[in-house]
């Protein structure tokens, strides 16, 4: 009886699981490798389809066969002794090598498409190091080999632009995946690996489909779960008129204002250490946080765990190891552990700086 009840309760979960995870995948805004945006998602997704599809007829196929089966061959009051085999080469022939073939097929498709998502059309439009950090990302925009700008969480391309990726760490394994644009590629420390993708539809009306959800897809610590991003896809005049803005230094408060104040805040409180502000700061490399020159202009913060307001990001400056527990940040609040004891409102100051960085 408990042995039934048992069962009964795993199934039970099973069963939750399956439906669960049913619901969850149809949420309108999750990122799935079945919407794809461009050619490398797209490939991956027919590759998908095949996997799916021929899995789905071999599951009806067998199940059928052994349910039928088990009710033909049922052993009947009364039934005489079932005819004993001693085995049936035709069948086990039959058995071999039509999964043999099955798997043939899809290790040719999967070569096809490995070899299709390989290499890019044409020459790379943009190039992008990617550097991955515990836990967000930066993305260096290059050109001629050296640095142009550099912002974080936030990547911008024209629409069918060819963009290239170098994808570095100087800490420990992530994964860059954007589901609707591209697979997922492991970002090691000591390999650099590279991706490109392809975003070729667009929607003129919507901006905000025009904006693709991205993960890191390896555990790389504690907050791994909180290593988001996104790819905003524009027209090639939008995406220009953002590198030209990207490129200008940080844009100085009026004097008196709340901004004004908040640069003080920012020069003082400790900021300097981990963040840059081009403009403001000497241009130092292998910061710790954060390039901040445009961080108005973002619509993430912390590695895509709040949405950029003004109340999100004083929580954020204000505790942030309560809303992102072992983050390199620290808390300004004069908890145990703070960097600093900032009021209120040094911290709102600093809140309308940075809010007015764009
Ligand atoms: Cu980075 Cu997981």
């Amino acid at each position: 009886m408990r042995f039934r009840s048992k069962v009964r309760r795993i199934a039970g979960l099973a069963l939750l699981g399956l439906v669960a995870s049913a619901v969850l995948s149809a949420c309108d805004k999750s990122p799935s490798i079945l919407q794809p945006a461009g050619p490398i998602a797209q490939n991956e997704a027919y590759m998908a389809y095949m996997v799916f599809g021929v899995a789905a007829v071999v599951f009806v196929l067998v199940t059928a066969a052994l349910i039928y089966c088990i009710i033909r061959f049922r052993d009947r009051p009364g039934a005489a002794e079932a005819r004993q085999l001693q085995g049936n080469q035709r069948l086990e022939i039959i058995w071999t090598v039509v999964p043999t073939l099955l798997l043939f097929g899809i290790l040719f498709f999967t070569i096809r498409t490995m070899f299709l998502v390989a290499t890019p059309p044409s020459p790379a439009n943009i190039t992008v190091n990617v550097i991955g950090h515990q836990w967000w990302w930066e993305f260096d925009y290059q050109q001629n080999g050296k640095t142009q700008f550099v912002t974080a969480d936030e990547l911008h391309a024209p629409v069918n632009a060819i963009v290239h990726l170098n994808l570095i760490s100087d800490n420990v394994i992530h994964s860059f995946w954007i589901p609707q644009l591209t697979g997922k590629t492991d970002v090691i420390p000591g390999h650099n690996n590279t991706m490109w993708f392809q975003a070729t539809s667009f929607d003129p009306n919507n901006p905000d489909n025009n904006v693709y959800r991205g993960a890191c897809a390896e555990f790389c610590g504690t907050q791994h779960a909180h290593m988001d991003f996104i790819v905003v896809i524009q027209t090639q005049s939008d995406y220009n008129s953002w590198v030209t803005q990207q490129m200008q230094p940080a844009a100085t408060p009026a004097a008196g204002s709340q901004a004004a104040a908040g640069l003080k805040v920012f020069q003082t409180a400790g900021c300097e250490g981990c963040h840059a502000i081009n403009g403001v700061t000497p241009p130092v490399k292998g910061l710790i946080g954060p390039n901040l020159t445009h961080f108005g202009s973002r619509q993430l913060i912390a590695g895509g765990v709040l949405s950029n307001t003004a109340d999100n990001l004083f929580q954020w400056v204000y505790q942030a190891q309560t809303v992102k527990p072992g983050v390199d940040m620290p808390d300004f609040n004069g908890s145990a552990g703070s960097a600093g004891n900032l009021s209120q409102d040094q911290v709102n100051a600093l809140v309308a700086y940075l809010e007015s960085l764009q």
